[in-house]
């Protein structure tokens, strides 16, 4: 029997995912933890976060549940101030939570788009200015945020949702340049159409859902839509120390949307 090689790039290391209990935050915590992380699970769904670090638990892993909107700033430095107490640090931040309001511009309330903004935009920026004390105090530490392939291309009906991915864009680029002299990583990913709960509820409200998700994944050019581990790899690499050069970059995973 061949020996499988298994990489254990997270070792002891405190990794705090917004958005962990449901598609593509819990595939980040799965992964993260799959390699020796000690995780932090944040979600408003207390339920999501639970199941998610439950589930880490049962298989041997470290993880907690935190209930937090990553809107509201005091929620979002109790909860990491609440890592650094538990464990000492923080090494990796993903900011990942996110929603999505269908609308053209004219059609979008000025509530949607504070909602978008405060939870898409707001809730990467404080997740960023709470941990990045910590970092500079302990020498370093890594950020990956979810931005979107429409944080850099118009998609047609996402008004709010396309401003707020650009601006984590533009945030992400920032903070790599401003801490790129104290050991901190900043990154952005950019995924394409990813088969996540989320998708799940937009093809619910859909007249003909079946028929919508052929129709998405007939626009994929690689046929199918991406599935949360995919993107959780891409997370993976840019916060591990094999992504050691990588910083202010956008990675985008999309299974070749927008390369046509
Ligand atoms: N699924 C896709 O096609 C896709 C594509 C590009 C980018 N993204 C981005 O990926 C991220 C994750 O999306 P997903 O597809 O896994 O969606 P999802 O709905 O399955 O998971 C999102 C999680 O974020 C949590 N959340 C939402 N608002 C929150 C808040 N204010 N505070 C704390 N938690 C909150 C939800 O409870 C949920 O558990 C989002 O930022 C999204 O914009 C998704």
């Amino acid at each position: 029997m061949s020996a499988v090689a298994i990489n254990r790039r997270f070792v002891d290391r405190v990794v705090l995912i917004t958005g962990g209990g449901s598609g593509i935050g819990e595939a980040m915590a799965l992964a993260f933890s799959h390699e020796g992380g000690r995780i932090v699970v944040v979600d408003r769904d207390a339920e999501g976060a639970s199941r998610v670090a439950s589930s880490i638990v049962a298989s041997g892993g470290l993880a907690v549940a935190e209930t937090a909107d990553v809107a509201l700033s005091s929620d979002m430095k109790r909860v990491i101030d609440g890592a650094v107490e538990r464990w000492g640090r923080i090494d990796v931040l993903c900011n990942n939570a996110g929603i999505g309001i269908a609308a053209v511009c004219h059609e979008t309330s000025e509530s949607d788009w504070d909602l978008t903004m405060a939870i898409d935009l707001k809730g990467v920026f404080l997740g960023c200015k709470y941990a990045i004390p910590h970092m500079l105090r302990q020498g370093g530490g890594v950020i990956c945020n979810t931005s979107s392939v429409a944080g850099q291309v118009g998609v047609l009906n996402r008004a709010a949702y396309c401003s707020a991915k650009a601006g984590v864009l533009g945030l992400t680029k920032s903070i790599a340049i401003d801490y790129a002299g104290h050991n901190i990583r900043c990154n952005a990913l950019l995924p394409g159409t990813v088969d996540s709960p989320w998708i799940g509820k937009v093809l619910a409200q859909q007249t003909d859902p079946v028929g919508e998700r052929a129709r998405m994944e007939a626009r994929q050019p690689v046929g199918r839509m991406g599935r949360p581990e995919e993107i959780a790899q891409a997370a993976l690499y840019l916060c591990s120390d094999d992504a050691s050069y990588a910083t202010g970059t956008g990675l985008v995973i999309d299974g070749g949307l927008t390369a046509r």
